[in-house]
């Protein structure tokens, strides 16, 4: 465990790692926002803060919300899972809000799907304990008491949460209706919330309690008073449960447990949030009464505290063998525990949950995105193969003959979503992405052969392969003056709207305008399609596509020719050309003169390798763009609107897309880096970002194992101060540099390819990496002090030519020793 450090006058101390236990710990609740954690990996989910705010919801944050939660609330983060505790005019809280009462200590350890909150006051030690279980749609919150003083203690014990409608969006707005239709059930312990269950519904929910109560609360109103907040129920403040019965207002559930403890005496109870779907016939065990089986029968599996451990003990189980598909030892403990446990844990989270659920994503605005989704594959397919495939295919299905896509669907539905539609012509391109490191991960290229639809009409299907083979045409198809692709409504920068130009603010930049315009061009588009149309060149060749990678060879090499034409600008490479055909991101801009992401692309694409430009645009990331806390979008930052520009000028400077540190692209900068083997260079930018670095945690405000989407950047007002995390793709993009280019440990189609690219002053390092079925225990040695190159290979003490390990037979293992030196050139894959 590290020890806990001060490192300037201005920082607080507000916890640290406990990487033993794959634990953040909190040590104090006045985080300067919210501390969360997800639970739930499955289909039921819920966001748990350092407080015990958040909410639960059964696959759908929007459509399936279980507890309610408001959002931009002040105070914010109020409402969540709260237990009080009272005794004599004392009333607190383990997790110190809602009541705010002064604790003499308390800690939260946010692990690997569970949540830890220990608060303690006079002598008394509350703690509880939240998991959502594998394999059930129940949150379990896990109360223990214990008395630590030498006297009898008589306390009272309240829970609290509260029903969410179930439809978060109208649960927010439709108060003509929804304060009408509010209904419970209520039996010995347990509440039940059976809202609209008499009509279109087959779901209800509960919350239980395994022991007998004093007393319950269903009605909101009658629980916290009319004046009152969370933080003082009257109930709570009165000592006495009301048993009321909720008809229509605001649903919550409450119990009231009387609890007695002798000196030393501890006690526990086992609370219970659950949902169940029932089939039509078997919803009604009696006129108006609803059909309890399902929920009885999960309150009896969870009846104790012992199970509720076994179910945490399942839980670790679970990760242990995730994690241990690739695992780091170094000489740097931070790196060890962004690899090892956060940044992959961060990986399953955007897997899971998309942008759709955080304390920044309401849970009720976009679906699934189509670049967001693939490249969220990046950092979770060794993790999940299985269901990486699935969500691959889903995708395509999204897809119309002409290669476009929509942009965003809708999890539960699977369709595209026609409100925003397409035309943010890079989308295709992802899908490439993903379906190729899906291959290398598995090995498994059926899902080329899969029959996928288009627009999802089955009527209309093709293989996978022929999926992909639109994604490239469509790039072909829309090609701009200088022959580079057309950027349509936006590329990866959702903000650079090249043929928006909307004058009114009640306009989204992401649907106004005419993205048919055949002029505005994205380089990026052209260096991606530079990138992913080589991968599926050397894709066809390998299931014997000839014609297939021939056509697509000669649209790359057309593309490059482009490029090396049209997108050099002295120092850097151009961002893109717009409507009217100008320069975006030139010198001879005052503003936006450079923009990250074509810098790295270039060297991703191969571009500028041989003539120096990759390099040079690199160096110029570095002088321009790179500071302290990352590396910035775009400098200078635009100072005012720029109509033909459109949402990225919107922002002021520093922040977001407009000279902001933008996570998720810093990452091609390493890649980039990488490739052309300045480690130190590529492992430093990884450090500045990484969130198991960072010291001034009230500056950051965010939590410090969790990447934010953004950081604001050196133009900003607040530097380094971050914002939106966990659900974004910086997660994957960041994941996917470390391991596989400063790192080197790459999965290929035959093999797995050894090229780090580190610090030239590091030793070495170990690596083992579960790789279709095998497990491989990589040393890698750098006696020579080199950033890159590998002088030699051997596995299990023989010698192999190249830097391809060869896949041993599944489950056997096989011991890799990797000597870095400057012998050898890089021989990269
Ligand atoms: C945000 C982008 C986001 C886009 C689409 C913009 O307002 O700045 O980061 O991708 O909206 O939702
Ligand atoms: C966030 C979106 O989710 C992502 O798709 C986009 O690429 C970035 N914003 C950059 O604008």
């Amino acid at each position: 465990m590290d020890a806990p450090r001060h490192t300037s006058a201005d920082t607080r101390l507000l916890g640290h790692f406990d990487d033993k236990r794959r634990e953040y710990v909190i040590t104090d609740p006045r985080t300067p926002f919210p501390w969360i954690n997800y639970l739930g990996c499955e289909d039921f989910f819920s966001l748990i803060s350092n407080t015990a705010g958040g909410y639960s919801f059964y696959r759908d944050a929007k459509l399936r919300r279980l507890t309610r939660y408001r959002y931009n609330n002040v105070p914010a983060d109020d409402g969540g899972r709260y237990f009080y505790i009272r005794e004599g005019d004392s009333i607190w809280a383990p997790g110190w809000k809602p009541c705010r009462t002064a604790l003499d200590d308390y800690e939260c350890r946010h692990g690997l799907g569970y949540t830890q909150i220990r608060g303690q006051k006079d002598g008394l030690r509350a703690s509880v304990l939240f998991v959502v279980p594998l394999g059930a749609n129940v949150e379990l919150h896990r109360v223990r008491i214990e008395n630590l003083s030498t006297r009898e203690r008589r306390i009272r014990l309240f829970s609290l949460i509260e029903w969410c409608l179930w439809n978060a969006s109208d649960d927010s707005t439709n108060f003509q209706r929804n304060f009408s239709t509010g209904e419970v059930e209520v039996e010995g312990s347990v509440v039940y919330h059976k809202t609209e269950f008499r009509e279109r519904r087959d779901h209800y929910a509960w919350y239980s309690v395994n022991d007998d109560v004093r007393g319950f609360d269903t009605d909101r109103d009658k629980f916290l008073g009319p004046y009152n907040g969370f933080d003082r129920p009257a109930v709570v403040v009165d000592g006495e449960p009301r048993n009321s019965v909720a008809h229509g207002w605001s649903p919550i559930a409450s119990h009231c447990i009387d609890v007695a403890l002798g000196p030393g005496e501890s006690k526990e109870f086992v609370f219970q949030l659950g949902y169940a779907v029932l089939p039509e016939k078997h919803k009604w065990s009696a006129p108006g009464v609803i059909n309890k089986a399902p929920a009885k029968e999960l309150i009896a599996r969870y009846a104790d505290g012992a199970a509720v451990e076994a179910a945490v003990e399942a839980l670790r189980g679970h990760w242990d063998e995730l994690l241990s598909r690739f695992a780091v030892r170094s000489a740097d403990h931070r790196l060890d525990r962004m690899v090892n446990i956060w940044n992959p844990y961060q990986c399953m989270v955007t897997f899971n949950l998309s942008r759709s659920a955080s304390y920044f994503e309401a849970g009720i605005g976009r679906g699934m995105g189509f670049r967001d989704s693939n490249q969220d594959l990046l950092g979770s397919v060794h993790l999940a193969p299985a269901r990486a495939r699935q969500r691959i295919l889903d995708l395509a299905a999204t897809q119309f003959e002409d290669g476009s896509v929509f942009h965003q669907y809708q999890p539960l539905t699977k369709r595209g979503n026609a409100k925003i539609g397409g035309n943010f012509n890079d989308d295709p391109l992802w899908m490439i992405l993903s379906t190729i490191a899906y291959i290398k991960e598995t090995g498994d290229f059926t899902i080329l052969d899969e029959p996928v639809p288009f627009e999802n009409d089955i009527s209309r299907s093709a293989s996978l392969l022929a999926h992909l083979q639109a994604s490239i045409e469509h790039v072909v198809n829309n090609l701009g003056p200088h022959d580079l692709p057309l950027i349509g409504r936006a590329d990866w920068n959702d903000c650079l709207n090249l043929n928006c130009f909307s004058i009114n603010p009640d306009e989204s930049f992401q649907t106004t305008g005419n993205p048919d315009g055949r002029v505005a061009e994205s380089v990026l588009i052209a260096m991606m399609f530079v990138v992913y149309g080589r991968e599926f060149i050397r894709l066809c060749r390998r299931v014997d596509r000839h014609e297939m990678a021939g056509h697509a060879q000669t649209h790359v090499d057309r593309m490059i020719a482009a490029i090396e034409t049209h997108c050099w600008d002295g120092n850097w490479y151009l961002r893109a050309y717009d409507a009217d055909g100008n320069r975006v991101g030139t010198h001879r801009s005052e503003e936006g003169r450079i923009f990250i992401e074509p810098q790295g692309f270039a060297a991703m694409a191969g571009i500028g390798l041989e003539d120096g430009r990759a390099e040079r645009a690199l160096d110029s990331v570095a002088e321009l763009l790179a500071c302290d806390y990352g590396i910035v979008l775009n400098y200078p930052a635009y100072t005012s609107y720029h109509l033909e520009y459109g949402e990225i000028s919107s922002y002021p400077p520093g922040y977001k897309e407009n000279g902001g540190i933008f996570c998720h692209n810093n990452p091609w900068i390493m890649i980039g880096e990488a490739i052309v083997g300045r480690g130190d260079r590529a492992f430093d930018y990884y450090r500045r970002l990484a969130p198991a670095w960072q010291e001034n945690l009230d500056l950051r405000k965010l939590e410090p194992y969790a990447y934010a989407q953004m950081v604001a950047g050196k133009e900003a007002v607040t530097p380094g101060e971050a914002k939106n995390s966990w659900l974004t793709g910086t997660a994957a993009w960041n994941y996917h540099a470390i391991t596989e280019f400063i790192l080197g440990i790459r999965p290929d189609y035959d093999g797995l390819v050894i090229d780090p690219c580190i610090p030239s002053d590091w030793d070495g390092y170990d690596v083992t990496r579960r790789f279709r079925g095998a497990t491989f225990e990589i040393h890698i040695r750098n006696p020579h002090g080199v950033c890159k190159g590998v002088a030699s290979i051997s596995v299990d003490g023989a010698a192999i030519a190249g830097n391809r390990v060869p896949l041993p037979e599944p489950g056997s293992a096989c011991r890799v020793d990797v000597v870095l030196g400057p012998a050898a050139e890089a021989r990269t894959a």
